[in-house]
């Protein structure tokens, strides 16, 4: 890759854009952060040009693109809550939408047609299969975040046909962890991600509420794949290295293959904190599906990608510092 130009991260001052920065950085490349601060945290003494704007404003784009060398854009910038984007869907639409549309005219009017997006195993909805593929239909998605997933796919797959616009879509696994030593945090308001909400559960000693016992799992509570954030990140540059290589546009799940129960991560976080949670049962939440678990064979195989944080416990760990 041309390290003389740089590569415009969106979101990133968020949680798993903070750490794609990062991991860029570390390759020797110069990054420019575009990020509203609707979420996300201050990046002081952050070794990258932070922009303090948002993806949907063209004019802002156009200055952006016309004064800086951009090759390529990492878009980790959205509205990120499922259970919000049930009761604000229109916000979403806009947010993730809508706006992305504005980013991908104006990359198409500065000739950068380099794109790699996150997307969201929220796509899948709820399935049948125990291992979710890039083949699996994307008929039943329940929330309006992962429709405006679907959506951007379907528009990517569109501008590759009609602008020569080169995408990766990463559908994202969930992401937990943090890079040790980088002072980056993972900061959403409200925190809506399982293991953080157990960290500080953990050590408040409140009560945790597990939404849904009664699923047709194992210990009845929900299935997901979970993926360390650093591991996300080097998944997004594998993104970019692969299309810098020419290869085709395509979707890869970033996932790990292996789920975990909502009990089973309640344990690993004991474990790790050495503090008991003390757990309700609660009713389901609208829009949960019961399993989400990657195949993550396309991304290993084609993408290259080699995850370092192959256990949840040393994973969570990494939020000791
Ligand atoms: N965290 C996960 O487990 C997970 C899982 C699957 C997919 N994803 C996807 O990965 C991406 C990053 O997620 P995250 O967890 O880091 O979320 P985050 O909220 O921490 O980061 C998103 C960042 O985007 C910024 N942003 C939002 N709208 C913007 C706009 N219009 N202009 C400029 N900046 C804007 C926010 O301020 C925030 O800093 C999202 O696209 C999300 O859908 C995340």
């Amino acid at each position: 890759m041309d390290l003389k130009k740089a590569i415009l991260v969106t979101g990133g001052a968020g949680y798993i854009g903070s750490h794609v920065s990062l991991y860029c950085i570390k390759k020797g490349h110069r990054v420019i952060i575009l990020d509203n601060y609707s979420q996300g945290q201050e990046l002081l003494s952050f070794p990258a040009l932070v922009i303090k704007g948002d993806y949907g404003d063209p004019v802002l784009l156009a200055t952006l693109f016309s004064t800086y060398a951009i090759q390529s854009v990492i878009h980790c910038g959205a509205s990120t809550h499922a259970a919000l984007s049930m009761a604000d869907p229109l916000s979403y639409y806009d947010n993730n939408v809508s706006k992305t549309v504005i980013l991908l005219q104006q990359m198409v009017k500065h000739n950068v047609l380099k794109f790699v997006f996150s997307s969201s195993c929220a796509v899948y909805g709820n399935q049948e299969s125990a291992l979710l593929n890039e083949e699996n239909p994307l008929r039943l998605v329940s929330s309006p975040y992962g429709k405006t997933k679907v959506m951007v796919e379907q528009i990517l797959a569109d501008c590759a046909h009609s602008y020569g616009i080169q995408f990766v879509s990463l559908r994202c696994f969930n992401a937990f962890g943090i890079e040790p030593g980088s002072g980056l945090k993972e900061n959403h308001i409200p925190e809506t991600h399982l293991i953080p909400l157990l960290w500080h559960t953990a050590y408040l000693k409140i009560p945790f509420y597990i939404f849904g016992t009664d699923y047709d799992t194992p210990d009845g509570t929900c299935i997901r794949d979970y993926v360390h954030v650093y591991d996300s990140a080097s998944a997004h540059y594998k993104a970019l290295e692969y299309l810098e290589k020419e290869n085709p546009s395509d979707i890869f799940n970033i996932g790990m293959g292996k789920g975990w129960s909502v009990k089973e991560v309640i344990k690993a976080v004991e474990l790790v904190t050495q503090q008991k949670i003390q757990t309700r049962d609660a009713l389901r939440r609208e829009g949960d599906p019961e399993r989400l678990v990657a195949d993550p064979f396309k991304a290993i195989h084609i993408l290259g990608w080699k995850p370092v944080y192959s256990d949840l416990i040393s994973g969570i760990a990494s939020l000791l510092g």
